[in-house]
């Protein structure tokens, strides 16, 4: 129960994280004991680049607390969905923070929020879904792979979140979303290979007084779909957006420095050359961006669905 809202100390069965360093963090269940290869039961020992951690020993122990490894230490911390993102047992491509937080936003989510997503893939998306539409919202979310279904739906029973999220195994471009929830939902985000085919379905699972949708496209001939379905089906002010994080470089340099002197005065030939040629240097703390940059993940194409009286 360590998603579901503060907690002063870790419980037997919490999902706890790890924290070594900023590349070294980890999700543990604190339990004491593991099944292993063969089906026993055994003391659950985790390895880590600095040792090995009894779980056992974290039990009861404040979140927060420095603890000791057998060559080091770490923090246990309580998870938050940009923890989780950074740890979670991946079994598709996920989303991260920068997308994460512009698809937030976009899609004005927000406690009491009805939300759609489709695919529930990894469930790192939904984590912050659920933070940001609780107490009072509800998120369904739909894939339409097995084994994924179960997990999540495993996953959000066990992280305390059970109550405001429903995982449905579905197809959602051939079935849509199901009459459960038509004309229920405030937002709709997509992350599917053809998100053109559920667009419709989004309609109808849209409230009388309209919503937003967001759908995540990893190459522009796919948002180039998205963009002509949206229209068709009667969104308007359609944006295709790319979250890109710069980072600056900062470094001290030695800039020359002009006397501006000359400025003031008339000007002759002889005057001006000698003036613009720097008197000095000075060394600053700069910041300039990267000539080149990687960092594309993919576009989100956002609108609007008018309400009903105005489609
Ligand atoms: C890239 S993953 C989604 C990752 C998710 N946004 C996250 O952050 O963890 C895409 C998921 O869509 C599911 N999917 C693909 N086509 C689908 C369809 N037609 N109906 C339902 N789910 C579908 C896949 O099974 C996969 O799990």
């Amino acid at each position: 129960m360590s998603f579901a809202g503060p907690k002063a100390v870790i419980e037997e069965g919490d999902t706890v994280i790890l924290y070594l360093t900023v590349t070294n963090v980890y999700a543990i269940e604190a339990v004491p004991q593991i099944k292993n290869k063969k089906g026993e039961f055994v003391e659950y020992v985790f390895q880590t680049n600095f040792g090995a951690l009894k779980v056992k020993d974290i039990i009861g122990v404040q979140y927060g607390s420095k603890v000791e490894l057998s060559k080091g230490w770490a923090h246990v911390l309580q998870p938050n969905p940009e923890l989780w993102t950074q740890t979670l047992p991946h079994r598709t491509q996920i989303l991260y923070t920068p997308d994460i937080s512009m698809i937030l936003y976009q899609l004005e989510v927000k406690p009491g929020s009805v939300v759609i997503e489709s695919g529930t893939g990894s469930g790192s998306l939904s984590h912050y879904f659920l933070r940001a539409i609780r107490p009072s919202g509800f998120l369904y979310t739909f894939d339409f792979h097995e084994e994924r279904v179960q997990k999540a739906h495993d996953e959000f029973k066990s992280h305390g979140l059970g109550d405001f999220v429903k995982v449905t195994q579905r197809d959602v471009c051939e079935k849509g979303f199901g009459e459960e929830v038509d004309g229920k939902a405030d937002a709709v985000f997509l992350d599917l290979p053809a998100p053109q085919l559920a667009i419709p379905h989004a309609v109808k699972a849209m409230k009388e007084s309209g919503g937003r949708l967001c759908s995540f496209s990893p190459c522009i001939e796919q948002s180039l779909r998205v963009c002509e379905a949206l229209e068709q089906h009667g969104f308007v002010d359609v944006v295709n957006l790319e979250v890109l994080q710069v980072e600056d470089i900062v470094r001290t340099r030695n800039v020359p420095v002009m006397d501006l002197e000359f400025l003031k005065h008339k000007k002759t030939d002889v005057d001006s050359k000698d003036a613009k040629t720097p008197k000095e240097t000075k060394k600053y703390i700069t910041s300039s961006a990267p000539n080149s940059m990687a960092g594309h993940t993919g576009y989100l194409t956002v609108a609007e669905l008018p309400p009903l009286f105005a489609r």
